[in-house]
């Protein structure tokens, strides 16, 4: 499509990469191993071009053979462009590679877009943030959350075992099932606290069960005879280990249960020698939050969550 001498069309293949990778942004080590599994596909990467110029970009993930996108995670535009002109660029590729890519009348996939911890205080990095945000906001969407990212490192030392509660492999899908509904009772989550009930099995459904890491590093723990305190899932994606989920159930809050769990989360994946445990929780879950940083956990980004209703 040509308008003003502007060209929007997305990229041919993974020839284009370096044409697509001319904006900076985090994600662009991982597109050409994403186009290979099939996390990506051309015609889901936009461009809006002037010549060989790349103005902006917008792009979508999903799931390897995943039926349609699943996340838009990518979508930038040429910082340094004059005047307001490079939001217009950007709300134009997006509307056209939206209208191009998700199917009529549905509901768009989830914007999620990674940023320095800091990126309020930094007049730059707040500039690029917020045209970003303001380009989606003009598309319609709107926050949904901002998220802490952390990360672990084995140089941290692992964290001592728990004196207090007893941990053991999860029985099946349906104990750890019913486990998450209970917890959805008073979570400080944005994601789970906008879900139904059913939000547990879907959940479980479109993430946990998917992993294909061993289920033998899924753990509840209980109290010394046997009743549930809560549970973690270390898992591995497909880019980092991971804290998968985490939670104690609504009865026994309150106790620091949480840190005995996260604990025993992070020597499970300790013990497969990773090189890192990733996890996110929402900004406002200060209890969460508070207990990653007391488990030695480092707040290296943020991250942007923004939806369509
Ligand atoms: C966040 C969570 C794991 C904290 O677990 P916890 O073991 O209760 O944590 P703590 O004992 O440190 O309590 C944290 C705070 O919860 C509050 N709290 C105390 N009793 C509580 C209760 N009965 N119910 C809820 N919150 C309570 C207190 O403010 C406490 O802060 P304090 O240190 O000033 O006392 C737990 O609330 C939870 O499972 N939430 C839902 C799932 C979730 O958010 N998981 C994280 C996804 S990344």
């Amino acid at each position: 499509m040509k308008t003003n001498d502007l060209t929007m069309r997305p990229i041919t293949g993974c020839e284009e990469l370096d044409l697509f990778s001319q904006l900076p942004y985090v994600l662009n080590e991982e597109l050409a191993d994403d186009l290979a599994t099939g996390r990506r596909r051309p015609e889901w990467m936009w461009v809006a071009l002037r010549g060989d110029r790349l103005l902006a970009r917008a792009a979508w993930w999903s799931r390897p053979a995943g039926d349609g996108p699943l996340i838009l995670d990518v979508v930038d535009i040429e910082d340094s462009a004059s005047g307001s002109d490079h939001v217009d660029i950007g709300v134009r590729l997006l509307q056209t590679a939206m209208a191009a890519t998700l199917p009529n009348g549905s509901r768009p996939p989830e914007y999620s877009r990674f940023v320095p911890p800091d990126w309020r205080e930094n007049a730059v990095t707040r500039l690029t943030v917020e045209n970003r945000m303001a380009v989606l906001e003009r598309t319609g969407a709107r926050l949904l959350v901002e998220r802490l990212r952390l990360e672990w490192r084995p140089e941290s030392p692992v964290p001592e075992p728990s004196r207090r509660l007893v941990f053991r492999p999860v029985h099946d899908g349906e104990e750890l099932v019913a486990l998450m509904a209970s917890v959805l009772d008073g979570t400080l989550d944005a994601h789970g606290r906008e879900s139904a009930p059913e939000a547990a099995v879907r959940h479980y459904e479109d993430e946990l069960a998917r992993y294909t890491s061993p289920r033998d590093w899924w753990r509840i723990a209980t109290l010394p005879h046997g009743e549930p305190v809560g549970f973690v899932i270390p898992a591995r994606n497909d880019y980092n280990p991971i804290i998968a989920y985490i939670a104690v159930l609504p009865s026994h809050r309150g106790n620091g249960y949480i840190d005995d769990i996260l604990a025993e989360g992070t020597r499970v994946l300790a013990e497969q020698h990773v090189p890192r445990v990733r996890a996110s929780t929402d900004l406002g879950n200060i209890p969460m939050a508070n207990a990653f940083q007391r488990a030695g956990y480092i707040n290296f980004e943020r991250q942007i969550n923004m939806t369509w209703s």
